[in-house]
């Protein structure tokens, strides 16, 4: 970790007295430069964002009063904003990348919006309070206050076995189905049937987790995102930037993430585009 840090400290001087085009600088070789476009300031929920890939849409939600989240919609692209309304409670959200749907969760339960067939249903499962969500395959999700971990399949809900009796404050399903989670000790991961968590890193604290658009797992925290890399289970800093979060992937696999202000989108600048830019300063 030292020596990375030191690595990422050369790569972040050397960008900055070549381009004033560079908002963020990354120490990921094929991305070193991102631009910051910020998709709206709205002050919103930190818990949970989620892109519909197909349309290439950021769902998030935002404190309406009283405590309750209603969701907003923002086209990327146009940055067009409107508010979905018939959900009560979106503190949690994701999407099924398989369908597109989108999924909505809180104090009433589970909604799911299909926007291509403009549909809302709430899902009959009763007496739920809905923390966090994610889906791949099956719709998992966090019951809050208890912060443990379920899924909902044939119209039952069953416990997580790989979790239980875990406090999970957040998790994901990396592309091989191996299990992540972040709670108030740190980033743990569980091998697809493995029943025992490992702490992967225990500090800093992370806030959020969420896999790209390639499964791979990132978690933020206060300073930085962060990656799992593959093959050594390694958790290392690519963006340096302060007061994440949450984030999210979008249609091309940018970061988008918040802070407690604004939604940020990170569009990364290729190596040769890059110098192209300095040069035709
Ligand atoms: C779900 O229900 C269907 C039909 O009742 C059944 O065939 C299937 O095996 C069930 N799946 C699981 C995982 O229980
Ligand atoms: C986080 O989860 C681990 C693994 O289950 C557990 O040992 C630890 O006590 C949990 N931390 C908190 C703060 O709940």
């Amino acid at each position: 970790m030292r020596l990375f840090s030191f690595v990422f400290i050369i790569v972040s001087i050397n960008a900055k007295s070549k381009s004033k085009y560079c908002d963020v600088v990354s120490s990921d070789p094929s991305k070193n430069c991102y631009v910051k476009e910020t998709l709206t300031t709205i002050a919103h929920s930190p818990n949970q964002l989620s892109v519909d890939k197909t349309t290439n849409t950021l769902y998030f939600s935002f404190d309406f009063g009283q405590g309750e989240y209603v969701p907003a919609i923002l086209n990327i692209e146009s940055k067009s904003l409107s508010v979905l309304k018939g959900v009560k409670d979106a503190f949690a959200i994701s999407n099924d990348p398989a369908t597109g749907d989108m999924y909505f969760g809180g104090s009433h339960g589970i909604y799911k919006y299909s926007a291509a067939h403009k549909s809302l249903q709430r899902l009959n499962i009763n007496n739920l309070d809905i923390w966090w969500l994610f889906i791949k395959k099956n719709i998992y999700f966090i019951k809050f206050p208890s912060l443990s971990a379920f899924y909902y399949e044939n119209k039952t809900v069953r416990a997580v076995q790989e979790l239980r009796g875990d406090i999970v404050h957040q998790f994901v399903l990396d592309k091989e189905d191996n299990i992540f989670f972040i709670n108030g000790t740190g980033l743990f991961g569980i091998r697809r049937d493995h029943y025992r968590p490992v702490l992967l890193r225990d500090h800093p604290r992370f806030l959020g987790i969420a896999t790209d658009n390639n499964g791979y797992v990132h978690v933020c925290s206060e300073d930085g995102i962060f990656v799992v890399t593959k093959i050594v289970q390694k958790v290392k800093k690519v963006i340096n930037v302060q007061g994440v979060l949450g984030l999210t992937f979008d249609k091309s696999n940018y970061i988008i993430y918040s802070d407690s202000h604004e939604i940020v989108r990170l569009i990364p600048l290729a190596r040769e585009t890059y110098y192209d830019q300095i040069r035709g300063q």
